[in-house]
């Protein structure tokens, strides 16, 4: 199986951070870099061992090279959606990270494009793929669990970003995107969404969003931006009919089933098919350091840049993801 060639574009924080050193687990060769930060690119560069003449700062350079496989990016909204387009246009497939672009309608573009020109885009949606949420997804998508009635989570952040300017589109547009595709992930397709807002002072924001699902489920998720990024901040849990499943803080499953009292039971012990399931990783293990899910969501990149059908977050996720959230904030107004 050959190595991937990937042409990079945005070596911010995030790319920096999360997303290049994952790469580097990865059969891929970092061909060429890009960003109009000549500082990051550089550092960039020599990080990963890319050849200075393979860093380039105009995004089109990139694209027009004959050597690279496929595109990834973590830019922004505006430059992702047109990256996006003209990558697709040249037949690339591409990773590009959340929000693949600014509005819902643009990212619909995306999508419209890459199932017209039959190109994978993958979207950076990777709380699909953090190791609890995917065990606790196939415990909800298996045949025991039943129909899902509900879900309810809660995804915070800190004001940090929005104390000076007090817009909270990045807050929509970088945070919550990530659960209007977890949601009908883990729920199935939603039939309609809305919101209730609360401004606790400026800057400090909570939204509750209300969902029904085609399926007959119905859901709330909270989010807002007046708690600290020092403490855990994400937890779902989803119900059926005498069982749910819960994670805590994207690492700790639970499944509860439906065991009798145990209080007046001499032998009560704990029996297999009923009692609890518990799951945490072992974090002292020197191995599988993806509890987010970064390293798994890259590889299915991989894998569908070698042109094999896996399910990933495509563009079509992505539009959907922006049209719910859209549709949530229009009504909370
Ligand atoms: N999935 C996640 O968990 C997650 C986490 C953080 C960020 N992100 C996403 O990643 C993206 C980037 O976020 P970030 O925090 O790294 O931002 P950042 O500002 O640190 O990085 C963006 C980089 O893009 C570069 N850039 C800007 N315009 C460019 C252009 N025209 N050509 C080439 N390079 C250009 C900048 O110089 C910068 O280095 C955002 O969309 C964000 O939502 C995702």
């Amino acid at each position: 199986m050959r190595t991937v060639r990937i042409g990079w574009i945005g070596c911010g924080t995030h790319a920096m951070e999360m997303l290049l050193p994952q790469i580097a687990r990865h059969d891929i060769e970092l061909r060429a870099l890009c960003d109009s930060a000549r500082d990051r690119l550089e550092l960039a560069g020599r990080r990963h061992g890319v050849h200075p003449e393979d860093l380039v700062s105009d995004w089109r350079a990139l694209l027009s090279r004959d050597d690279v496989d496929a595109i990834g990016m973590a830019v922004g909204p505006g430059l992702h959606h047109e990256i996006g387009l003209a990558a697709i246009e040249r037949g690339l497939p591409v990773f590009v990270e959340k929000p693949p672009a600014p509005t819902a309608a643009k990212a619909g573009e995306l999508a419209d494009a890459a199932s017209k020109r039959g190109v994978p885009v993958v979207v950076g949606f990777m709380k699909r793929y953090s190791t609890a949420n995917r065990i606790a997804a196939n415990i909800l998508h298996g045949d025991e669990f039943g129909p899902r009635a509900s879900f309810l989570g809660e995804y915070m952040t800190a004001p940090t970003y929005f104390t000076k300017d007090v817009d909270y589109t990045g807050f929509y547009l970088h945070h919550c995107v990530h659960y209007f595709d977890l949601v009908p992930h883990l729920m199935g397709e939603v039939a309609s969404v809305s919101a209730r807002r609360h401004e606790l002072t400026p800057g400090k924001l909570l939204l509750h969003v209300d969902f029904r699902f085609v399926q007959g489920g119905i859901g709330t998720l909270v989010v807002g931006t007046h708690q600290s990024r020092g403490t855990p901040m994400e937890w779902w849990q989803v119900m059926g009919d005498h069982r749910r499943v819960e994670v805590r803080n994207v690492h700790e499953v639970r499944y509860f089933r439906n065991p009798p009292f145990k209080a007046s039971e001499p032998a009560a012990s704990l029996v297999d098919g009923v009692d609890t399931l518990v799951w945490e990783p072992n974090l002292t293990a020197a191995a599988n350091e993806d509890h987010k899910g970064y390293h798994a969501l890259l590889g299915d990149f991989v894998r569908v840049v070698r042109g094999e059908k896996v399910a990933v977050p495509d563009a079509a996720a992505g539009a959907r993801a922006m049209a719910l959230l859209e549709q949530a904030l229009a009504s909370a107004k």
